[in-house]
Parts: C-alpha cells; structure tokens; sequence
C-alpha cells in the first residue's frame, strides 16, 4: 500500500526537487497539491498529473490522503503542521520545523500522541559523504580535533522571495540551520554559543547573514557562517593536530554530483572520492520507512528540538548589526 502524499503550497522546491521526488519513489503516490491561488494548483496538478485543491485545509480534510509535504515559508509551518497533524497526517515538513525551540517541542509531542511521523527535512544528512568523514576523523585522520568551521551562503535572490519577507524566516532559520546542524552531528550534543553576529535588514525586518562561534565541552571550536547575500558556497572543514579534511558541496549536492573528500596532510592531499548519491530519494525512502513502523525516528526528533534550541539561543545571544542599503534594499531606507 503506497503513501498517499499531498503537498501544502505550489513551493519552487516542491516543483523542482520534490514533486519529482515523489512521483519517482514506488512506494509513495502523490495524490493532490494545494494552493491558495486555484490556478497556480491547476498548472501544478496538470504539470504532475495529480487532482488540485484550493485551499491548504481542503487537502488537510481529504480521508483519502495519509502524508503531508509542507514546503510554506518558514513562519508558516508551525501552524501547518499542527493542522495537519491534528487532521490525523503523516508530515514531511520543510526546514525549520518551527521558528522556535517552544514550537518544536511542542510540536513532537503533539506528533508522539497522535502517533504520527513528523520530520524536518534535513536531507543533507542522508548522505553518506558525512558518515564518511565522520569515520576519517575517528580513524586519526587529521589527529586530535581543534576546530571546525562551515559556510552556507547563497547569492542574492528577486526582492520578491519570501527569504526577504518576515514570513520566510530570513537567514538565520532558513540557511543557518545548516551549518549549525552540522556543528551539531559532528561536535556532539554539549555544544555552546560563545559568540553570535546578524546582519539585520531593518527595511524588510529580516536578517541576510550572520556567523556564530560555538564550543564543545573538549574545547572543539565552530565558525558558523551563513547567508542569502554572498557568492554560492557550502562546504565545512576540521581542522586537526596532523591535518585538515574539506567536505565541499555539503549541503545540496545534486543527485548526479560524485563527492570528493580532501584530506591535506604534511605528506600531502589524498582525494577520497564517493559515488553520486540521491539525498532527496534517501529522504524519502526514510519518511516511508518510519511511516510503515520500519524506521525509528525518535533521533532524528530529538535533533530536530535540539536544533531549534541551539537556532533560538544564537538569535538571543547575537550582536545585531544594521545593514546598510543595498540593491535590494526599499526606496527611501536610510
Ligand atoms: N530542504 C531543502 O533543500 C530546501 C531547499 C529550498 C527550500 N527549502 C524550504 O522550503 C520552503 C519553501 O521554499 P521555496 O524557496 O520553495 O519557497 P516558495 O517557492 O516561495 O514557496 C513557498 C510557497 O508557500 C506558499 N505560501 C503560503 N503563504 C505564503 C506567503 N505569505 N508568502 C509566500 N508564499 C506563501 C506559496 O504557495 P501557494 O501560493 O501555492 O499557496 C508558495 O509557493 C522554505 O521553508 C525553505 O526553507 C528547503
């Protein structure tokens, strides 16, 4: 019996990457996309060959519908995915899940009583390029552990998406979950905020950038920066006793792209290169798995609050700095 997904919102990333996703998995069936503008989920069901809806609840009331994919804009998904579970749905929501550690909380739980899947999508860590790495630095590959540090910057995008609207949650949700998460799977889950900067939009209420310092208790340090107004780059490095390991294209790489490790040493640089994975697919394959009881998902939970946790204690304890104009900023802001 497949998962019968609907999708909440005619998303860009829903389009591109996992509408396709979903139709090419055997055991998922896609079943309707809803939107709020009734056109926009005809072009979507007759691009995908699924029924339209008007209206996100409408989706969330259809029996015939166990799963939900919710790409909203971040701001958005706390409320979403409450209907959708209390509407008795299976949830694959977009990252973050919440806009706070509070929401996160409570929304797992919320997911444990119903008995309901409820995971974030955090595809990246599906794959295996960072086990790897995880396994070089067990194995004394760089030796001892001193720091670690990882940007994901994306260039600037229309002034229109929602990245620069309050509704989107602006760079510290929506990109700097990355590299944190990452500090966090590598560097264990004692972790410390010791230092934070956001470049904060006054004009469009958002932030575009920031960076953070972070500290395990074996005195590991993260440089974390991340941001919606660079040039592309996502990719992390440790840096050891006896070395240092490069992981480029950490966060998206497409389903096509080979990995290729970089471990410099005195001796010189060895290339560790991995086959092409699909993170999207593996995603997936993991959503079915918990929803058929196959999978266990309470980890990956945990994570998911903890990460909310550590995203909340960066925007409190950041020094906030004021952007000056830019191209993208309103007319008239001074
Ligand atoms: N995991 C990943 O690799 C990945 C990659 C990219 C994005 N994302 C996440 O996916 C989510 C969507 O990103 P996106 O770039 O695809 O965004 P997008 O194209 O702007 O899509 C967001 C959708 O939300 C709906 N929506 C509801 N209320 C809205 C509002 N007030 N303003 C704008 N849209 C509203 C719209 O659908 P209707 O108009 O059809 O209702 C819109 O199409 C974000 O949470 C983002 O962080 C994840």
């Amino acid at each position: 019996m497949p998962v019968r997904f609907g999708v909440l919102g005619c998303a860009e990333i829903a389009q591109r990457r996992t509408i396709p996703g979903l139709l090419a998995h055997p055991d998922i069936e896609l079943v309707a996309v809803a939107s709020r503008d009734a056109n926009k989920a005809a072009r979507f069901a007759a691009e995908f060959g699924c029924a339209a809806m008007t209206g996100y609840q409408r989706l969330l009331d259809d029996d015939d519908i166990s799963a939900i994919y919710l790409p909203l804009p971040a701001m958005l998904h706390a409320d979403w995915v409450e209907r959708a579970l209390l509407a008795g749905k299976h949830v694959l929501v977009e990252k973050p899940l919440g806009s706070s550690h509070f929401q996160a909380v409570e929304l797992t739980e919320l997911a444990r009583e119903k008995r309901l899947v409820l995971l974030e999508n955090m595809m990246f860590l599906q794959h295996s390029q960072h086990r790897r790495a995880a396994e070089l630095l067990a194995d004394g590959a760089i030796g001892e552990l001193r720091s670690f540090s990882s940007t994901f910057t994306i260039p600037p995008k229309p002034p229109d998406d929602i990245r620069y609207q309050a509704a989107g949650g602006g760079a510290l949700l929506d990109i700097g979950c990355y590299p944190v998460r990452t500090a966090m799977y590598f560097l264990g889950d004692d972790l410390t905020v010791d230092g934070a900067v956001l470049r904060h939009d006054r004009a469009r209420g958002v932030v575009l950038s920031g960076a953070a310092l972070l500290t395990n208790a074996a005195g590991v340090i993260a440089h974390l920066n991340f941001g919606l107004e660079h040039s592309y780059r996502s990719d992390y490095e440790f840096a050891g006793s006896t070395g240092r390991l490069v992981v480029d294209r950490a966060f998206t790489p497409p389903p096509s792209y080979a990995p290729v490790l970089r471990l410099h040493r005195q001796s010189g640089t060895d290339e560790i290169a991995l086959p092409p994975e699909d993170q999207f697919q593996a995603m997936l394959n993991f959503f079915v798995a918990a929803v058929r009881g196959d999978e266990e998902t309470s980890t990956s939970v945990a994570e998911t609050v903890r990460l909310a946790r550590m995203l909340d204690t960066i925007a409190i304890r950041a020094h906030t700095v004021y952007t000056r104009p830019g191209p993208y900023c309103e007319p008239g802001f001074n």
